[in-house]
């Protein structure tokens, strides 16, 4: 047997951990065995201890051993990958960078848990929100670990988008290709059908109506956790854990062929957008690495929307360093 992947997640005991966990332990990054490091707040760990149960009781082949824990740096000790969760959801009426000054604290000590303690080859993905500035605040507190290391959950956006594309055209969603959230992961998001693929054919064109793109298409991928929290009461959580899964198994073990994915990773000044910025880009990956995809031609309709969202990401940026977060 190879030596298990060690994945931590933090803010195990809550609503996505619950169905984040049991995927990742039944092989959702690969038949590979894998140990999770479990982080929770203190009051938490009783309700994580019955999850472990759970975890216990499906005799997961590959699962080789489960920790827990309130102590970060004890958690991410060695750690491969860390699946930063834990922070607070939001609730109806608010927007997801209202929760800045709430949870941007729990990213500061991470990122220099992270530092401190995890394996040199870490890779760290954000989910809690706002996911962007998290990961720029840990990343901003872990200097000794490489940037390129951290990201920010958009993939959940990105299949939202591969879905609205899917049921609007009729296609499969196996037949969705390249598509592209840039920016934010909030309401300011831009899902580019533009550059996206429908059976090889421009998606736009397939579509053939740019009303529906403008007024029906992209509001619903942006404003779909909100639709989200309207309905269940509750933020996203399985899809939440699903895209989480998928994101984390293309960024080790590569993306498909012919085909990108979105990730937000730190901005090297491509298409525009501020460098420093973890914002979201079409990116390949290979081998636990990414690369923005180049070259894709950016109409005044798509860059007035990708500014937008990188305008409000730079704001945030700058509320996080008034803050002293980073
Ligand atoms: P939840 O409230 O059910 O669970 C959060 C858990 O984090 C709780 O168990 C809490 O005890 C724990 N926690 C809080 N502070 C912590 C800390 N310092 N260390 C470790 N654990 C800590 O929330 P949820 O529904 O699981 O959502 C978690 C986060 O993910 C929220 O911020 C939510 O908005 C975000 N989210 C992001 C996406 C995305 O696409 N990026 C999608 C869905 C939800
Ligand atoms: C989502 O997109 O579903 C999550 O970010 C939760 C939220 O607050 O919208």
């Amino acid at each position: 047997m190879s030596t298990p992947l060690k994945v931590a997640v933090t803010g195990a005991a809550g609503q996505i951990g619950y169905s984040l966990l049991f995927r990742l332990a039944s092989g959702a990054l690969g038949d590979r065995p894998i140990e999770l490091r479990l982080l929770e707040i203190t009051p938490a760990l009783k309700a994580l201890e019955g999850v472990v149960m759970e975890l216990d009781d499906c005799a997961f082949p590959n699962l080789t051993a489960v920790e827990i824990g309130d102590d970060a740096e004890k958690i991410f000790d060695g750690v491969n990958l860390a699946l930063l969760v834990g922070a607070r959801p939001r609730g109806p009426g608010m927007e997801r960078g209202d929760l800045l000054s709430a949870n941007g604290a729990i990213f500061t000590a991470q990122g220099k848990a992270l530092n401190a303690a995890a394996a040199d080859d870490v890779r760290i993905g954000v989910t809690g929100n706002p996911a962007n500035t998290n990961a720029l605040i840990a990343m901003t507190n872990a200097p000794d670990i490489p940037d390129e290391r951290f990201s920010a959950l958009t993939r959940l956006d990105h299949n939202r988008a591969i879905s609205q594309l899917a049921a609007k055209t009729g296609a499969s969603v196996n037949d969705i290709k390249k598509m592209t959230i840039w920016g934010n992961h909030s309401a300011t998001q831009y899902p580019d059908v533009f550059h996206a693929e429908i059976g090889g054919k421009n998606a736009a064109e397939v579509v053939g109506d740019q009303a529906w793109i403008e007024n029906d298409f992209i509001p619903t991928v942006a404003k779909r956790g909100a639709a989200i929290i309207d309905a269940r009461g509750a933020s996203s959580a399985a899809s939440a854990a699903s895209a989480t899964c998928d994101a984390a198994r293309d960024w080790l073990n590569g993306s498909a062929e012919g085909d990108w994915v979105s990730m937000a990773v730190r901005s090297d000044g491509s298409y525009g957008v501020p460098e420093g910025l973890i914002s979201s880009f079409p990116v390949t990956t290979k081998d636990g690495n990414w690369e923005i995809v180049q070259g894709l031609e950016i109409d005044e309709f798509s860059r007035a929307r990708i500014d937008a969202s990188t305008a409000e990401l730079a704001e945030e940026r700058t509320a996080v360093t008034e803050l002293g977060l980073i």
